[in-house]
């Protein structure tokens, strides 16, 4: 459970929560746009590094295609599992490939890609400009070299939250204290934020740098999900990774969450409570009423040439 090679998958997100939100942020519609931006073509040589679950390469092998090749990398081993066999079950693995790699040391050759990019990982690197290096070292002269990542806005208006909601969030918050030593240890959010890649990316020695993004706001009550979407949502993305998470951290913290402590008392509360609002959404989405609540993830691009 404290093994590095399942450490995303496990504590932080999920293959379903990954696989989810970005399905929706990769829409179809932004192909051109990503075409454009990351410097691909139809024959690209493409590496996605920190790939996770494979969501994005899995988008770009639809329009990229053999004597092409997309590669996936990623320190996370479960990631990279799932990714093949999805790539298996797809029938793409011929020119889609994966491989447990850490993105600091790319086992990859001088020149290897047309294009190498990355999505929300130079947040959670220890040494940002060694993995800039690294993308620039893999990618051929005249390739495109690209970091992508969510832009920190506030929202202008945040949704009510009534009592339940309050709660839920105070118990989620107090209990992932808990993996805090964890994520310290594996530098999640203490990397580089994307607004301060241009300026790495101009002090590397990358041409032609160019700052783009895509935006692609996310509404449960959105025409575009079928009501059994909406119901896997729900369960998938906003109550089971809570669930799990708390299971998780009763197994892993036995001494912390001893049965009758005031923490195994908090976590049991909240494994009660995220059922109760589960069911009350569930009800409230089967019932038609809408709440159209927007949750925002503006993503930058920053790119250059090698
Ligand atoms: C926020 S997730 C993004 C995953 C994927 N790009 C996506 O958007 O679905 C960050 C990913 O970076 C991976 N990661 C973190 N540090 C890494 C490193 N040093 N080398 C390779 N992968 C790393 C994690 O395992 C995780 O899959």
């Amino acid at each position: 459970m404290f093994l590095e090679e399942d450490f995303w998958s496990t504590w932080i997100q999920s293959i379903p929560v990954l696989e989810l939100s970005r399905g929706r942020r990769f829409r179809p519609e932004l192909k051109e746009a990503f075409f454009e931006y990351l410097g691909l073509s139809r024959h690209a040589k493409v590496l996605d590094v920190g790939c996770g679950p494979g969501t994005f390469t899995r988008y770009l092998a639809r329009y990229v295609e053999p004597p092409g090749l997309i590669w996936g990398v990623d320190k996370d081993r479960v990631f990279v599992d799932y990714a093949r066999r999805k790539a298996e079950e797809e029938g793409i693995s011929g020119y889609v490939k994966y491989a447990v790699a850490d993105a600091l040391a790319l086992p990859f050759d001088e020149g290897t890609f047309d294009a190498v990019m990355s999505y929300t990982l130079i947040e959670h690197v220890p040494d940002p400009e060694a993995l800039v290096r690294e993308m620039i070292r893999v990618c051929e002269p005249g390739g495109t070299v690209s970091v992508m990542g969510v832009l920190a806005v506030e929202p202008k208006f945040k949704p009510p939250q009534d009592s339940l909601d309050r709660r839920i969030e105070e118990l989620f918050r107090k209990l992932q204290r808990a993996i805090e030593p964890l994520k310290e240890k594996h530098h999640v959010g203490r990397g580089l934020p994307i607004e301060r890649v241009p300026e790495l990316f101009d002090r590397l020695g990358l041409k032609e740098i160019r700052i783009s993004g895509f935006y692609t706001p996310f509404c449960i009550d959105d025409a575009r999900y079928p009501r059994e979407e909406r119901e896997r949502m729900l369960l998938e993305e906003f109550t089971k990774p809570i669930e799990d998470f708390v299971l998780k951290l009763l197994k892993a913290f036995p001494d912390r969450f001893r049965e009758g402590s005031p923490a195994c008392a908090e976590a049991e509360e909240l494994l009660r409570l995220i059922w109760v609002r589960h069911k009350r959404r569930l009800r409230e989405l089967r019932a038609g009423v809408k709440r159209w609540e927007i949750q925002e993830n503006p993503s930058l691009i920053v790119s250059g040439r090698k």
